[in-house]
C-alpha cells in the first residue's frame, strides 16, 4: 500500500509512528472517558456527604426539639388549666378576666406549636396499606376547607380516571397535602386558583402517581429556595416552619419525589410522585 498523499511507499518506520500515535490517541481517549467517570462521581459523592451531614444535623435538631417540647408540654398544661379556672373565677366586668383571656390564648398557640414540633420529630411506625389518594386529598381540602371557603379563592380539580392505588399511610399522607394546602392557600392572600392534579405516568417501566398542587400566590424568592424544606425556616409571622419538612419526611419514608416549580412573583407548583402499589394478579 503506498501513502495517499506522496505516493511514497508507507515504511515499517511510518507504520510504527502510526501504532504509536493511535495508541496514544486511544489512552488518551480512555482517560479522557476515566476522568469524566471520575468526576461525576466525585460529583456524586460530595452530594452525598452534604445530604448525610444534613441529615446528621437534623436529626440532632429533632432530638432536641423533642426533648425540650416534652419539657414544656406538661408546665404548659398546668398555666392552661389553672388560667382556665381563673377565668371562670373571676367577674365579667374585671379587668383580669381579659389577661386571663390572653393566657389562654398564648398558651393554646404554644400547645399548637409543640403539638406541631412533636409531629414533626416523632418517629411513629407508619402504618402501610393500600390507599385511595383521591380518597386522601379530599379528606386534605376538607381539613382546610373552612379557609378557602371564606376567601376568593378558585379550586380546580383534575382527577385522571385510573388513578393507582399506592401503598401508604393515610393520616400522614393527608398531613403532606393539608400543608400543601395550607401553604397555597397562605401564598395566595385570600385570592388566588389553587389546581390540583393526579395523573398516573410511566416511568423505567414502572408505574408512579403524579399530583402537581399549584397556586397563583407569591411564588418563593429564589435565594431562599434552598431553605424551604429546613426545620424552622419561614417567612410567615406565625408559621413555625415545620410544614415542609414534615411533608418532605412523609414523602420520603413513602418512597416518594418532590420536585419544586417556583415562578417568583406567579406562584408555586409542588410536584409529588409515589409508586403506584404494585398490582395484584387477577
Ligand atoms: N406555596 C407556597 N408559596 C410561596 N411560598 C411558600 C409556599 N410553600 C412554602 N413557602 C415558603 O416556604 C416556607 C416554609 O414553609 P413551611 O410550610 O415549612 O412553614 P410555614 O408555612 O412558614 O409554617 P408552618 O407550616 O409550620 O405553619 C414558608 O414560610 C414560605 O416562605
Ligand atoms: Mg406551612
Amino acid at each position: 500500500m503506498d501513502n495517499l498523499y506522496n505516493q511514497n511507499p508507507i515504511t515499517d518506520e511510518d507504520i510504527q509512528i502510526l501504532t504509536m500515535f493511535s495508541s496514544q490517541a486511544g489512552l488518551a481517549i480512555e482517560n479522557a472517558i476515566l476522568y469524566r467517570n471520575l468526576e461525576e462521581v466525585h460529583q456524586r459523592l460530595k452530594e452525598t456527604q452534604t445530604f448525610l451531614v444534613h441529615q446528621e444535623k437534623m436529626a440532632a435538631l429533632g432530638e432536641l426539639s423533642s426533648t425540650i417540647a416534652h419539657e414544656i408540654r406538661n408546665p404548659l398544661v398546668s398555666i392552661g388549666g389553672f388560667a382556665r379556672r381563673l377565668y371562670r373565677a373571676i367577674p365579667d366586668e374585671a379587668p383580669e378576666k381579659r389577661y386571663t383571656q390572653t393566657i389562654i390564648i398564648e398558651v393554646s398557640r404554644l400547645e399548637k406549636i409543640l403539638s406541631d414540633l412533636l409531629d414533626y420529630t416523632r418517629e411513629e411506625p407508619l402504618s402501610f396499606a393500600e390507599v385511595d389518594l383521591r380518597e386522601i386529598l379530599e379528606e386534605s381540602f376538607s381539613q382546610v376547607s373552612e379557609k378557602l371557603d371564606g376567601g376568593a379563592i378558585e379550586l380546580r380539580k383534575q382527577y385522571s380516571e385510573r388513578i393507582p392505588k399506592i401503598m401508604g399511610d393515610q393520616q400522614q399522607l393527608i398531613q403532606v397535602f393539608s400543608n400543601l394546602f395550607n401553604n397555597a392557600y397562605e401564598a395566595m392572600k385570600g385570592k388566588g386558583t389553587l389546581s390540583l392534579r393526579v395523573l398516573p405516568i410511566a416511568k423505567n417501566g414502572s408505574t408512579f402517581v403524579r399530583i402537581e398542587v399549584e397556586d397563583t400566590g407569591s411564588g418563593i424568592d429564589p435565594e431562599n429556595l434552598h431553605n424551604i424544606f429546613n426545620p424552622f425556616y419561614s417567612t410567615k409571622e406565625s408559621g413555625l416552619g415545620l410544614g415542609l419538612p414534615l411533608v418532605y419526611k412523609i414523602v420520603a419514608s413513602h418512597r416518594g419525589q418532590i420536585e419544586v416549580d417556583n415562578r417568583p412573583g406567579e406562584g408555586v407548583t409542588f410536584i409529588i410522585t409515589f409508586p403506584a402499589a404494585q398490582q395484584k394478579e387477577k
